[in-house]
């Protein structure tokens, strides 16, 4: 009798503990921070969206950013959002329920290597570049993945040098972790992450930290629009 009461206050309190990350995305992280790499990125393709066919939106998440957005692409473009949160997919599944060209997807990015068939006009990694364990082979899995011309978008955090504020956060992140259970992921260097794209086939046409005179969370990230197409 007490062991079930117990059972049913620990399953409250991880149900309510599960809406932690949803919550830290949809009211800080996505409202402060990546809706506006979202729009920048939706603002170079300069209207050359009445052309795509399909966009992939790799670690979509709770989708808001994406949402913010969404009407900016053609509802004949299928757009695509995968994650491996459990915690997001249903967030993200409802914002979308009246969209139809939209498919929310529980899945791994690195299993789309067996997935040839459907190529990709867009393939944004949005904060989701610096979660791959092996970035090499994410970035040769997203370059099979493009159509001809297709473009992909790394909207992130790059840091510019290795010092006490990075050594710091690499400490605080994995506290984060466990705190929110949100990966922030491993601190990426700006020339290492150029570097890497240089080294493995992909062009830079486009690269913009956003800035603002009134957001301070945006100012003190150091977050990036960047745009790369095949060399
Ligand atoms: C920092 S969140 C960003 C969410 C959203 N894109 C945004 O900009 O607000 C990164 C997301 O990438 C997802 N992710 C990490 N590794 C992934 C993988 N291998 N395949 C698919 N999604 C992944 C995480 O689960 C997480 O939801």
């Amino acid at each position: 009798m007490i062991g079930s009461i117990f059972s049913k206050i620990f399953s409250f309190i991880r149900f309510i503990l599960s809406y932690i990350p949803v919550l830290i995305y949809n009211k800080i992280y996505s409202v402060y921070l990546t809706r506006y790499s979202y729009i920048d990125m939706a603002d170079q393709w300069k209207g050359n969206e009445k052309n795509f066919k399909r966009i992939l939106d790799v670690g979509v998440g709770t989708g808001h950013p994406l949402y913010s957005i969404i009407d900016r692409i053609p509802k004949s473009v299928q757009v695509t959002g995968i994650d491996i949160d459990t915690n997001y997919i249903p967030a993200a599944k409802k914002i979308f329920s009246q969209h139809p060209n939209v498919e929310i997807k529980y899945m791994n990015f690195y299993d789309m290597e067996k997935e040839n068939s459907q190529k990709y006009d867009v393939i944004i990694f949005s904060s989701s570049f610096m979660l791959m364990p092996d970035r090499v082979k994410a970035l040769e899995i997203a370059k099979n993945l493009l159509a001809d011309n297709g473009k992909i978008y790394f909207l992130m955090t790059l840091f510019q040098k290795k010092g006490i504020i990075q050594e710091m956060a690499g400490k605080v992140k994995p506290y984060l972790k466990y705190l929110t259970s949100i990966d922030f992921g491993q601190i990426t260097y700006e020339n290492e992450f150029t570097n890497v794209m240089k080294e493995n086939g992909m062009n830079i046409s486009y690269m913009k930290r956003l800035t603002s005179k009134t957001n301070l969370f945006l100012n003190t990230f150091r977050f990036f629009v960047v745009e790369t197409n095949k060399a």
